[in-house]
């Protein structure tokens, strides 16, 4: 049986393949029950980012997923989307796959990575603010009517 509750190996992101995006899928509807990526997004962020685009995975099972957009033109990279199944939180996914996000913008030499974050998510602001990430502003319509979030920020000293 799979122990859930050790930490899991060193190293267990690795980039994602195309084959991965069904999976990837299922992990953002069972996170992001009210607003997951359609597959079609899902693909075409896939096929623009892909080279970004990391799993993390366990005994041959993808655990969680980080999805990083680099905007050259801004010295900028964005982590539009982090998230881990919930059977396999606490146990280092999450932080290992913002490892890996931080080591994108240091290969992509960005001077400054983003997020956005519901207010309320105080779980995965925890793990951005131990990150380095700082508050911005605050966009009470960002995704629309209701839908408030903060943008967070992290410079990179080069
Ligand atoms: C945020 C998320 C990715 C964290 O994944 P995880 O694998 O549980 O994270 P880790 O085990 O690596 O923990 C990293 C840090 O996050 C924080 N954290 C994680 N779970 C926490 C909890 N239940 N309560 C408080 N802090 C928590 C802690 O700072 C933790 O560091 P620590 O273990 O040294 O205390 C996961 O909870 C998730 O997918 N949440 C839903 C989606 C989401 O909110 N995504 C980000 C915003 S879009």
């Amino acid at each position: 049986m799979t122990d859930t509750t050790a930490a899991p190996a060193t190293d267990v992101c690795r980039p994602a393949r195309l084959a991965d995006l069904a999976v990837i899928e299922d992990v953002d509807k069972a996170v992001f029950t009210d607003k997951p990526y359609p597959y079609f997004v899902i693909r075409q962020l896939f096929d623009v980012h892909g080279a970004h685009c990391v799993v993390a995975e366990e005994d041959g099972e993808v655990r969680g997923y980080a999805l990083v957009a680099v905007v050259p033109a801004e010295s900028t990279a964005w982590l539009l989307s982090l998230a881990v199944l919930p059977g396999s939180r606490r146990r280092g996914f999450g932080r290992a796959l913002m490892d890996r996000a931080l080591a994108i913008c240091d290969e992509a030499r960005v001077d400054r990575m983003r997020i956005t974050v519901r207010p309320t998510n105080d779980v995965a602001y925890r793990l951005y603010k131990d990150s380095g990430f700082d508050w911005v502003r605050t966009e009470d319509t960002y995704f629309g009517v209701g839908e408030a979030r903060d943008v967070l920020e992290k410079q990179f000293r080069r």
